[in-house]
């Protein structure tokens, strides 16, 4: 029997891992509202995803407002017809500074659109879930998620908050159907993991792109892809049994 097509909202759509996600979606037939608060990356997406047999639907809107989360969910939910899983990737690093000389602005910005965004795409999310029998959360935390990190403490917090967050989602709505993930990258060639390396290594970038790749056992970063790969197996396809997990994907790092 054919699978019934699903629904999904995917944040921080318009490049990086959240980018691939949407073209693994759309490619396997699921219909995707994109959100991201950067529209250029967005409308390239979109452009290239059509005649793709899932629609990509876009969205330009932050994803740590509670208004505008409310806003494309119930969009989604309207356009669809339901809402079937959530994949919260939106994040932000932060700065790169020890906690005694951190920015009190700087932690509630990294709080605010890496954790409470997650939280409002679910509070948003799951009663329509609910409605359609079950459904699934992703949301995306980090090797930093589960381990400390000097000098990007706000960042390490809101990742390590999302541990707590999905857990408990999973206790709370297994007995709707509905299963919850915490997907944890290392590093991800990406924007961000250049940002990182910069941040780290103010003065030589590609020192620290080759210091992050070291710092794994494989000696590479992450293909996005490959992230994503396994991210819409989580949303898709993963079994009623396997909820509350975290699933590391970080070149053995986590093993070490
Ligand atoms: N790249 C890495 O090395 C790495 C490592 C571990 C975890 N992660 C996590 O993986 C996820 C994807 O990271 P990436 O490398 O693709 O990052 P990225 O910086 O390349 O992309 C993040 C996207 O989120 C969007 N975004 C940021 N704030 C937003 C907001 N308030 N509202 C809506 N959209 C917003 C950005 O515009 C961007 O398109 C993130 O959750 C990140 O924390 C990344």
């Amino acid at each position: 029997m054919a699978q019934a097509t699903k629904n999904v909202i995917v944040t921080g759509a318009a490049r990086g891992m959240g980018a691939a996600v949407v073209r693994k979606l759309a490619k396997r037939g699921a219909n995707v509202v994109a959100v991201d608060r950067e529209p250029k990356g967005l409308k390239a997406l979109k452009d290239e995803l059509a005649g793709q047999p899932g629609a990509v639907e876009t969205v330009t809107a932050d994803a740590g407002s509670a208004s505008d989360v409310k806003a494309y969910v119930e969009h989604a939910a309207k356009r669809f017809g339901g809402v079937d899983g959530i994949f919260n990737i939106a994040a932000i690093l932060g700065e790169f500074r020890p906690i005694a000389e951190s920015s009190n602005e700087g932690f509630d910005e990294v709080i605010r659109v890496n954790t409470k965004s997650a939280w409002l795409g679910m509070k948003y999310a799951i009663p329509h879930m609910i409605a359609r029998g079950g459904g699934a959360i992703v949301n995306t935390g980090s090797y930093l998620a589960w381990h400390g990190c000097e000098l990007l403490g706000p960042y390490n917090a809101s990742k390590h908050a999302l541990v707590g967050l999905t857990k408990t989602a999973a206790l709370e709505y297994a007995k709707h159907n509905i299963r919850a993930f915490i997907l944890c990258p290392g590093s991800m060639d990406t924007q961000m993991n250049i940002d990182t390396a910069a941040g780290f290594n103010p003065k030589n970038t590609e020192e620290g792109l080759r210091q992050l790749a070291a710092s794994t056992a494989t000696g590479r970063v992450a293909d996005p892809n490959d992230v994503a790969t396994v991210g819409c197996f989580l949303l898709l396809d993963a079994p009623l049994q396997m909820t509350g997990t975290l699933i590391p994907i970080d070149g053995g790092r986590s093993a070490m």
